[in-house]
């Protein structure tokens, strides 16, 4: 899957002046019955793919195969049947949910879309189910999203994508709006209906810790791309993707002396723009293990190094050996100006010096 969003510029006539390659290339498979966490840090691309999927935003190259069918081609009514069986939970509830809607009028109208909606009494009934399946009290149906709270409104909109009876649910940041003690109910819950729908879940978030309890499988996206791919037990017990390991040592540990003791990497650099990524491999601006050869030309290919644990690194094996030991790096700079327009001025690190100063 590839999605690139063209960058316009030009007052009477809209020319591409380049591309933001935000999903540059993704395989990935997603079982029935599990649950996919897919993480990376924000802007990497996770959205959009999501999005993809669900042909929310129209692929530049590739498809999505959903239980057989090719998504790519359907149009119309085969399309709008499809997706009733893909779903998507938002990160925000309250800006996903239409403040001037009751309850009862945000679910039933995906009911009515999708022609579920068969008579009052049946549609009472259903909506009730619903709001206990989310562990909420039938009450909540002539409420509006503003009395609620965050974790409330989050059951809401997940009963919500629940009321069209979906196969795979695409949970975009389900919590990360949430406290973090109403995080673990929401998840929690998640993982109750999941077992009692029999639901797929293709759960996205920037914070590796939320999808550690929830995945089954983790696939990990930098800039784009996806770096690294395993159950969640072996992706935490041996990330073999620089990127992975230094997400992983962001995490604290509650044992005090492992978390005096635990490796801390600190990545040198920001994020790359999606606009101009990094030549060869897209880590290698900020990797601690990059090498002079391969890394800064040749793109990695996600490759299998142990059953069902993929790896994008040209040295995945040495570094897993402690042959080749991190280093410190100086972060490249990446050009600022993308190779737009060369009429915005460079501030760069000089001159923010300059600024301070004078
Ligand atoms: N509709 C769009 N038009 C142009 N650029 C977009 C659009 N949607 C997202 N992007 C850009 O694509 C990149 C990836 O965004 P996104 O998928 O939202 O990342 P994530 O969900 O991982 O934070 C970002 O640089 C973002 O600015
Ligand atoms: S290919 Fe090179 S730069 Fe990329 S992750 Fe591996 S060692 Fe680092
Ligand atoms: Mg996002």
């Amino acid at each position: 899957m590839k999605v690139h969003f063209p960058i316009k510029r030009g007052v009477f006539i809209d020319r591409t002046v380049g591309y933001v390659y935000a999903v540059d290339g993704v395989d990935l498979e997603i079982k029935r019955g599990e649950t996919y966490g897919l993480v990376g840090e924000s802007g990497c691309g996770k959205s959009t793919l999501g999005r993809a999927m669900l042909r929310l935003n129209e692929p530049t190259a590739g498809k999505m195969v959903f239980d057989g069918q090719d998504f790519s081609t359907l149009k119309g009514e085969e399309l709008r049947k499809m997706r009733r069986r893909i779903q998507m939970v938002f990160q925000d509830p309250l800006s996903s949910l239409d403040p001037r809607q009751s309850v009862e009028s945000i679910l039933v109208e995906g009911l009515r879309a999708h022609g579920l909606d068969k008579g009052k009494e049946s549609t009472s009934k259903r909506l009730r189910e619903l709001l206990s399946a989310v562990g909420l009290p039938a009450s909540a149906l002539r409420k509006y999203p503003h009395e609620f709270s965050g974790g409330q409104r989050q059951r809401i909109g997940i009963a919500r994508a629940l009321a069209l009876e979906p196969d795979l649910i695409v949970a975009d940041e389900p919590v990360s709006a949430l406290d973090v003690s109403v995080q673990a109910q929401v998840v929690n819950l998640m993982e109750e209906l999941q077992e009692q729908f029999g639901l797929t879940y293709l759960v996205i978030a920037h914070d590796l810790a939320v999808v550690k309890h929830i995945s089954d499988r983790v696939g990990v996206m930098y800039l784009g791309g996806l770096v690294e791919e395993a159950t969640a037990e072996d992706l935490y017990a041996e990330p073999l993707h620089p990127y992975t390991r230094a997400l992983l040592s962001a995490i604290p540990v509650p044992d005090p002396v492992v978390e005096d003791r635990r490796e801390r990497i600190l990545l040198a650099g920001d994020l790359p723009s999606p606009a101009n990524p990094p030549t060869g491999c897209r880590f290698h601006t900020r990797c601690p293990w990059r090498q002079a050869s391969r890394c800064d030309t040749e793109r990695p290919a996600l490759r299998e190094l142990k059953p069902g644990h993929k790896v994008a690194c040209h040295w995945a094996e040495q570094i897993q050996s402690g042959e080749i030991q991190p280093h410190e790096v100086k972060p490249i700079l990446v050009e600022e100006n993308d190779g737009l327009s060369p009429d915005v001025p460079l501030v760069g690190p000089a001159s923010v010096t300059e600024a301070l100063n004078p």
